[in-house]
């Protein structure tokens, strides 16, 4: 096992911590907050934020949307250069995050900032970000991803640096009392297929990891049988438990998989299928396709996650999709899109994305692909 872990985002966690912004960012700093279609206006905290920004000098710029593209984020980008802005507030799920850390990156770059998303253009420094995060999902408030979408091109890309990481991320969970059943299902299933990507591969043998990792599940399986009985306890292990499965944290020092992810990001760049949703259709049917390669870990998870003693893998696969099911996650591609040609358009982009070897040990090549969306439609 080797590795190298940092995870320098300090977290403010709890009710009432959007106050703590204003010890977190340097007084002396303009400021360029960000944020997303207006609930952040509906729920309070727009005003909360705006309290806390007293006395700073800073500016608005709003309509950052779900899946953010770059056609909108280049506007932030002309406006933090235009006011030299230093420092980013984002407050928002995480495309407003995730928005925010592409804004940071090109603020130093004079080409395109899509050039990041292509790697044809590597950053090496970022304005600072601090997140207020509103959606517990994507742990994009104390991780390194971006995910960006191209709205011309209907491409939806990634980029991952240690520049993207936020000096600090307020995670105060009664603001997730406004988030509808939806976003809240969704970031349930987001939160637990991050876990399975990194945890969901091989036997490698990372005993804390693997253990860490399995409580996390566990803790999303007992929050899912719950979903209709939410009190602010609920709401903060929600919080905690998603930004815990992506700090970077459980996939230290592990070969992880991630397959599932870049076919859903295809059908969310073509289709606008919601991110989580993609997720949950695919994954159980990579699974499927991948069943003898992963045995060993699926079955470890039946009875370390799910108390299933079985040498069946496709006992707890099914298990995994009911708990999908048991959220209203319509499963088949064709629930969203009336498309027949999705393979056709997918795996193109996949390769064109540098794509046609994926999953742990690159065993997901453009045949399984195939298999898996065939299966998902
Ligand atoms: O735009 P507003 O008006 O704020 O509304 C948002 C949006 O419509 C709303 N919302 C957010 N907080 C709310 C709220 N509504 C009521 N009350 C609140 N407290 O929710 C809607 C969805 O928001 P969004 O930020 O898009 O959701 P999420 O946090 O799930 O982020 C999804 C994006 O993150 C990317 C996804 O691909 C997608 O683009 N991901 C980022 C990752 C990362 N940075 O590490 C990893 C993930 O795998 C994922 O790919
Ligand atoms: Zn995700």
């Amino acid at each position: 096992m080797e590795f190298s872990y940092l995870n320098p985002t300090q977290i403010e966690f709890g009710q009432g911590k959007i106050s703590s912004i204003s010890s977190l960012i340097p007084k002396d700093n303009k400021v360029l907050f960000i944020y997303g279609g207006g609930s952040i206006k509906r729920n309070g905290v727009y005003d909360q934020v705006i309290n806390s920004l007293e006395g700073y000098n800073f500016f608005e710029f709003s309509g950052v949307e779900p899946n953010p593209t770059k056609e909108t984020l280049d506007k932030a980008i002309k406006l933090a250069k235009d006011e030299d802005i230093d420092f980013i507030l984002a407050v928002g799920g995480g495309s407003v995050i995730d928005g925010a850390k592409y804004v940071a990156h090109s603020y130093y770059y004079e080409g395109d900032g899509w050039d990041i998303l292509e790697g044809k253009y590597i950053s090496e420094k970022a304005l600072p970000i601090g997140a207020v995060v509103t959606l517990a999902a994507t742990g994009s408030e104390s991780n390194t991803g971006s995910v960006i979408t191209k709205a011309q091109t209907k491409e939806k890309r990634f980029f991952r640096s240690v520049h993207s990481f936020p000096k600090f991320a307020v995670m105060d969970p009664s603001v997730l009392k406004s988030l509808d059943d939806r976003q809240i299902k969704n970031g349930l299933v987001d939160a637990f297929v991050h876990t399975c990507e990194q945890y969901l591969t091989y036997k490698q043998g990372r005993i804390a990891q693997d253990n860490y990792a399995e409580g996390i599940l566990r803790g999303l399986i007992t929050l899912a049988n719950s979903v209709d009985n939410r009190d602010d306890l609920w709401y903060a292990n929600l919080l905690w438990l998603a930004n815990q499965a992506f700090n970077g944290l459980i996939g230290a020092g592990v070969t992880q998989d991630w397959a599932t992810h870049y076919i859903g990001h295809e059908l969310t760049g073509l289709y606008g299928i919601d991110h989580a949703r993609t997720l949950a259709i695919i994954q159980p049917n990579l699974f499927r396709v991948l069943k003898e390669h992963k045995a060993g870990k699926l079955l470890q998870m039946g009875e370390n996650v799910f108390r299933i003693d079985t040498t069946d893998p496709d006992i707890i696969i099914n298990k995994i999709e009911e708990l999908y099911k048991s959220l209203d996650i319509d499963l088949k591609i064709s629930d969203y899109t009336d498309d027949k040609e999705v393979k056709e358009k997918v795996i193109p982009l996949l390769i064109k994305h540098g794509f046609s070897k994926l999953g742990e040990n690159q065993i997901v090549d453009t045949n399984i692909v195939e298999k898996v969306l065939d299966k998902s439609m």
